[in-house]
């Protein structure tokens, strides 16, 4: 057994190296997201002014994975509903600051129409090879979109690219059914949710689309490598 494990060690050993994501192995990558919330899309009270379509800035962090930005199916903390609901970072920024499980964060500007492209660039490192990240839905009650723990080294190796689809999902903090409804705070709030054409299954749902069975992709986020180094 002992032995078993010694070859395992060095073989891990020696493929982290041949490879490149080793624990302190450094990527960096550019983040590049592309929203497609356009009218002919998304016509369903598709919203034209005060405020028209658009979103806020993208907030993202490389980290571990110990650690989760937000999970579909869990409870959202209060940073991460304040920013779906309000755009606020602030909270945000300052608990991944303190956060060892954090190793980088980075914002990306925010695109004031429905459809754009906005990107920055995040760090990553072997022993925090995980990205989330989350951009507001404006108007909306608490609606985002956003990434849960992509992981850049597969097979222990610095992924090159790879492109996501992005579905409209529900932070749970506040119940209003359609774009611009007046905020009321869900309590206590519920979980994190990913909004389908009959989920809320209510005419008025923002993105209630009964004749669909999937809604139509409402952003891409596209991950790629721009350079690596050895720490
Ligand atoms: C993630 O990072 C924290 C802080 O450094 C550490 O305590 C934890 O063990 C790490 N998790 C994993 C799975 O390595």
């Amino acid at each position: 057994m002992g032995t078993m494990w010694r070859v395992a060690t060095i073989l891990v050993f020696l493929f982290g190296l041949s490879l490149g994501c080793d624990d302190n192995d450094v990527a960096a990558y550019k983040v590049t997201v592309r929203t497609l919330w356009s009218e002919e899309t998304f016509p369903k009270d598709y919203p034209q002014y005060r405020p028209r379509a658009q979103w806020s800035q993208v907030f993202g962090q490389s980290h571990n994975t110990s650690y989760a930005l937000f999970r579909i199916g869990e409870t959202a903390r209060p940073s991460v509903r304040q920013f779906a609901q309000t755009g606020k970072l602030d909270d945000l920024v300052d608990e991944g600051d303190d956060e060892p499980k954090v190793y980088d964060q980075f914002s990306a500007p925010a695109i004031g129409k429905g459809v754009g492209v906005t990107e920055n660039m995040v760090f990553v490192n072997g022993e925090h090879s995980l990205v989330s990240l989350m951009a507001r839905i404006i108007p909306s009650p608490d609606w985002f979109v956003g990434v849960d723990s992509i992981n850049l080294c597969v097979d222990s190796s610095w992924v090159d690219e790879v492109t996501l689809d992005l579905d409209p999902l529900d932070a749970g903090a506040a119940s209003g059914l359609t774009f611009t409804a007046p905020r009321w705070d869900t309590t206590p709030p519920e979980a994190v949710f990913r909004h389908k054409p009959r989920h809320p299954n209510h005419p008025a749902s923002g993105f209630y689309y009964p004749q669909l069975r999937e809604l139509p992709t409402i952003a891409k986020v596209e991950f790629t490598k721009v350079t690596t180094s050895r720490a």
